[in-house]
């Protein structure tokens, strides 16, 4: 038993997890496919289990977590304790290197770097598998953060949910141009959380049906996008799928609404430049909230980003590339 330290990056889906078939396991309707983002955004977590603790203490950028997040902490914890037949309770500390408020997800990061550092600091030597499931636990997108490069989510059919956990599709050196370019326009927390959103879309949206029926098709057609390094493809589906479950979730009673108006600016920017390069070199996604990821490659990345910047009312863009997902950190680098 020691202490572990690791550092996870958050993930952008290009088809997207929305809906849930259990939602204390976070077992999704359909799988899903995501990036995972380099360094430049990324949270530090480090774990120690202890026998001096009587219950799992959580601080969150140096301030105690609320009931809630420890709760969902402690959820991770009790799968490693569990797996590696460790019962003391533990002390986590997790920091992001961005302000939690910047309306960049820190979720993913989080329960990933959680994943990694408390298994190790159980003494597991646990397999990629087994760590996509423990984060999964925490945040159900968290389970695509603890693969580097392209992820798949597979949602599995289990009830327990020992067969849903995220695959490597490719690593991030497979498309070493690729750039991720995000505009902030928002930075507060959104209103509406995502577990709650998620029922009030598989309730009542009538819609939702029909894109959970068509995700198997999707998904095959977007790894094979990925694979052959397709970006036309890449783009446009990236784009129909961002679009299609911001409709659902319209379609939801009452209708969930995290665009906002200067993300339809950004999706109209994107198009007229990809009319003027008369070729699809641009293409936005929209998690739940109004912040978007432009994809982009390389060549293109500085007018984009300057073209995001010109927006009134976007406060601020970071461009990244895709990362080679958690690593551990030395002992220097603990929390605590
Ligand atoms: C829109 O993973 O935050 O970003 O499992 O309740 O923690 P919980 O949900 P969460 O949902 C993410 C939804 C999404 C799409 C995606 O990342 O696939």
């Amino acid at each position: 038993m020691s202490k572990s330290t690791w550092l996870a990056t958050p993930n952008i889906a290009v088809v997207k997890y929305w809906g849930k078939r259990d939602s204390e396991l976070n077992l999704p309707y359909n799988g899903s496919v995501s990036v995972t983002m380099d360094e430049t955004v990324s949270t530090r977590t480090t774990v120690e289990f202890s026998p001096s603790l009587s219950r799992d203490i959580f601080s969150l950028n140096g301030k105690t977590a609320k009931p809630g997040e420890t709760m969902r902490v402690s959820r991770v914890l009790d799968a490693v304790r569990r797996a590696a037949g460790v019962r003391l309770r533990a002390r986590v500390y997790s920091e992001n290197n961005f302000p939690t408020a910047a309306g960049i997800a820190s979720s993913a990061s989080g329960f990933a770097a959680l994943a990694c550092a408390a298994a190790d600091a159980a003494g597991m030597k646990a397999s990629s598998k087994q760590l996509s499931l423990f984060a999964r636990m925490g945040s159900g997108s968290a389970c695509r953060s603890v693969i580097g490069g392209f992820a798949e989510w597979k949602k599995g059919s289990r009830a327990d949910g020992s067969d849903s956990y995220a695959v490597q599709v490719a690593p991030a050196s497979h498309w070493p141009h690729l750039r991720n370019v995000i505009a902030i326009t928002d930075a507060g927390r959104k209103l509406i959380g995502s577990d709650l959103g998620m029922q009030l879309t598989v309730s009542g949206s009538a819609l939702y049906q029909q894109r959970v029926k068509k995700m198997p098709s999707l998904i095959r057609e977007m790894k094979s996008a990925i694979l052959s390094r397709d970006l036309p493809s890449f783009l446009t589906l990236t784009m129909k799928e961002s679009s299609n479950m911001h409709a659902v979730m319209l379609d939801s009673t009452p209708p969930i609404m995290y665009l906002n108006d200067i993300s339809r600016e950004i999706m109209r920017a994107v198009h007229s430049f990809n009319e003027q390069e008369g070729e699809t070199a641009a293409g936005y996604t929209f998690d739940a909230g109004p912040n978007a990821h432009v994809y982009t490659t390389e060549k293109h990345a500085r007018k984009i980003e300057r073209m995001l910047s010109d927006i009134e009312g976007v406060k601020k863009t970071i461009a990244c590339r895709a990362g080679s997902g958690p690593r551990r950190l030395k002992e220097k680098d603990a929390l605590f």
